[in-house]
């Protein structure tokens, strides 16, 4: 499976506008277990810059744009999200970053799991130690 996996959804267009619907274990590959979005972001501002150990994510730019980089802790990888129909799945023990946010940027990402702050590895050094170890344990 490829760092960046994109998904196109299905939109309901007509001469009034568009309506996009996620539903959780279809559209969406997981049970959602939480929504939040992030806007108003200072210009210049970055964020991100952690990983999580067994969350996973849907990011959808609603509004706006802003380029995602992904880390597997092997290779590096960046996309750009500017299309309210276009889900980017990060998965666990993935690095991101967000950057170049526009100013109207409405960043929506939709989680498997309630907020658990001991789910986040924050330190890029200690992510690369836990997923080089998980990927020689598999491999052994
Ligand atoms: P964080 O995930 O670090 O944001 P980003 O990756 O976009 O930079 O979250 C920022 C702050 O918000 C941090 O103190 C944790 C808190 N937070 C919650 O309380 N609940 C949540 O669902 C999220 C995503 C963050």
């Amino acid at each position: 499976m490829g760092l960046v996996q994109c998904c196109d959804f299905p939109h309901l267009s007509d001469e009034r506008g568009s309506l996009v619907a996620l539903e959780a274990n279809k559209t969406i590959p997981f049970e959602i277990k939480r929504v939040y979005y992030i806007y108003h972001t200072e210009q210049g501002v970055s964020r991100g810059y952690h990983a999580h150990k067994d969350l996973k994510q849907v990011a959808i730019c609603v509004a706006g744009s802003c380029r995602i980089v992904l880390d597997d802790g092997h290779t590096r990888k960046e996309t750009w999200l500017d299309c309210p129909t276009r889900g980017l799945l990060i998965e666990s023990m993935i690095w991101r970053e967000m950057h170049d946010l526009s100013e109207d940027c409405v960043l929506l990402v939709l989680a498997s799991e309630h907020y658990d702050e001991r789910d986040y590895i924050r330190n890029y050094e200690d992510f690369l130690k836990l997923s080089h170890n998980a990927h020689n344990t598999s491999s052994r």
